[in-house]
């Protein structure tokens, strides 16, 4: 099922959500949403904060190469990484690259990350993983983490960028475009 989306400024994104404890009926349920939304919205990643459940709960589908636009080709919902509980082992490196995030519509910016991560994290039965990786979905797992701490990528932009960007989205939240 398809939920809303929490779209920034809201208030809510900021919370810190919180550790999973059940790996039950209702976890699996919230996944599948999760699944389901981002799909919808053509997102890469979702946390579950943006859905408004404040739970330790991110998943990320990379777009495979296909012929078809059919999301259901081009992200099977079998290639979609649940990551629940993430702890950042390892981080280093630097890298930039073109963000976006489906709480903050149609806006992309440069952002410095790490290159490199190495995450911790549990499955939908609460069995425990390791995950290492060095190109973009290093990326998407520092962004969607970030989430999980109540923080955006625009936090991250420079100062002028960021006054950039608050003046443009008033503008476009005014004409509600
Ligand atoms: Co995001």
């Amino acid at each position: 099922m398809v939920r809303d989306i929490v779209v920034y400024p809201d208030k809510r994104l900021k919370q810190i959500s919180k550790e999973v404890v059940n790996f039950d009926e209702k976890l699996h349920r919230l996944l599948d949403d999760m699944y389901d939304t981002m799909v919808a919205k053509n997102g890469v990643g979702l946390a579950a904060i943006q859905i408004d459940i404040p739970l330790r709960v991110l998943i990320i589908n990379i777009p495979i190469e296909s012929e078809s636009d059919d999301p259901a080709l081009q992200q099977p919902r079998e290639n979609t990484l649940e990551v629940i509980n993430p702890v950042l082992l390892e981080a280093d490196g630097k890298t930039k690259y073109q963000e976006g995030c489906l709480s903050i519509p149609g806006y992309f910016e440069d952002v410095q990350r790490y290159s490199r991560v190495k995450v911790e994290y549990q499955d939908r039965y609460g069995e425990k993983f390791i995950i290492e990786d060095d190109a973009f979905l290093a990326i998407a797992l520092q962004h969607e983490m970030d989430h999980l701490e109540g923080r955006l990528f625009i936090e991250k932009l420079s100062i002028i960028k960021r006054k950039k960007f608050e003046k443009e989205w008033k503008k476009r939240r005014r004409s509600g475009s």
